[in-house]
């Protein structure tokens, strides 16, 4: 079965086709980050029309790549996400399916990023917790089937990757802020700043990670605005102390679960810092670590192709009307069928 996937819930438009057989055999992305960066973080409202312009040339462009007509099936991303944005997506997705005489399945994003660990070689067999850290998101679930999660624990405040965008924001480094923090703090010693590790002492499995955000604006306020390498002094203790959190709650819930096997994902599993210590981390607790290839932890239309045809492969598909959810918990999403051989 080949499925074409279509991503458009915050500032990346991404298409591409899986086929069953064969894995991802076409993919393409266009990044909105310039036409945001000049206000700090996404504007809804641009996202939803620069989706509108480039979606359709995206698809044909992934049919192209793929050398076919039509895909079996479209996946597309319904929430949660900018409603504007999903909006887009879902009823492009919707019409083209309608056209096309096959069937369209919605997909749940943030289980897009879950199961793009298993488009890796050695992927994980189930059951497994899964970390998922991205710009919206910071979450361990236990994940005992393909569609069957649990949540463990979530942030009570900030995301992950909200607390790096907004700290490389503070340290002048525009949006979107993670990528470009990480590479400053690679260059730097750290250990100058103490910041709080959030949570880490104390038991369960939530995260919070605002006070550590307070913590770093007045770090900033004691450096000097020349101050170059204080600014990169501070991104890596910050990077530090969310590493800290996120690899110290991560070996908690394998331990609470009893799980051997972990996957990691969302943009923040792109982070080299995180993806070392936790292999470190896992190893020390005889377990094993997946991360997506880091193209497929940031937003992607493959993700939403792979998991569109978990789905689909189980029979779901979606009748015509077109709905989103901006917000939409994991746990509510049914269980999905395993594959037919
Ligand atoms: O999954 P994603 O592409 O979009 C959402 O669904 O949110 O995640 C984007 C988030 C942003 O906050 C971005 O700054 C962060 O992932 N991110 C990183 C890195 N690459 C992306 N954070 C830290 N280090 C990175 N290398
Ligand atoms: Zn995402």
């Amino acid at each position: 079965m080949n499925v074409l996937g279509i991503e458009t819930s915050c500032d990346e438009t991404g298409v591409a086709v899986y086929a069953s057989d064969r894995g991802v055999i076409s993919e393409v992305l266009h990044s909105q980050v310039e036409a945001h960066a000049a206000y700090g973080g996404v504007v809804p409202e641009i996202a939803s029309r620069d989706h509108s312009s480039r979606l359709t040339p995206l698809i044909r462009e992934a049919l192209r790549q793929a050398d076919m007509e039509r895909p079996d099936a479209v996946a597309y991303t319904a929430g949660p996400g900018l409603v504007g944005a999903l909006l887009v997506g879902a009823a492009t997705a919707r019409s083209l399916a309608y056209g096309w005489e096959v069937p369209a399945v919605a997909v749940h994003h943030m289980e897009g990023h879950l199961l793009a660990a298993l488009l890796e070689e050695d992927a994980p067999d189930f059951p497994f917790v899964a970390l998922l850290v991205s710009g919206g998101h910071t979450q361990l679930i236990d994940v005992t089937g393909p569609g069957a999660y649990r949540l463990l624990g979530e942030s009570l405040d900030d995301a992950a990757g909200e607390a790096f965008d907004k700290t490389a924001k503070l340290l002048g480094l525009g949006y979107p802020g993670g990528p470009a923090l990480a590479r400053l703090a690679a260059g730097a010693a750290g250990g100058r700043f103490d910041l709080p590790r959030p949570l880490l002492k104390r038991p369960g499995l939530d995260f919070s990670f605002s006070g550590l955000k307070t913590a770093v604006v007045h770090a900033a306020a004691t450096l000097a605005a020349d101050d170059a390498v204080g600014r990169a002094d501070l991104a890596r203790d910050f990077e530090e102390a969310v590493v800290d959190v996120l690899v110290g709650k991560s070996l908690r819930a394998l331990a609470q679960t009893g799980r051997s096997a972990m996957v990691v994902a969302g943009g923040v599993a792109a982070n080299a810092r995180l993806r070392a210590r936790l292999h470190e981390g896992a190893a020390e607790h005889a377990a094993r670590v997946t991360f997506p290839p880091p193209s497929l932890c940031t937003d992607n239309g493959a993700m939403i192709a792979h998991a569109g045809w978990w789905r689909l492969q189980a029979g779901e598909h979606e009748p015509l009307a077109v709905q989103v959810r901006a917000r939409w918990p994991l746990g509510e999403l049914a269980p999905i069928n395993p594959p037919q051989p």
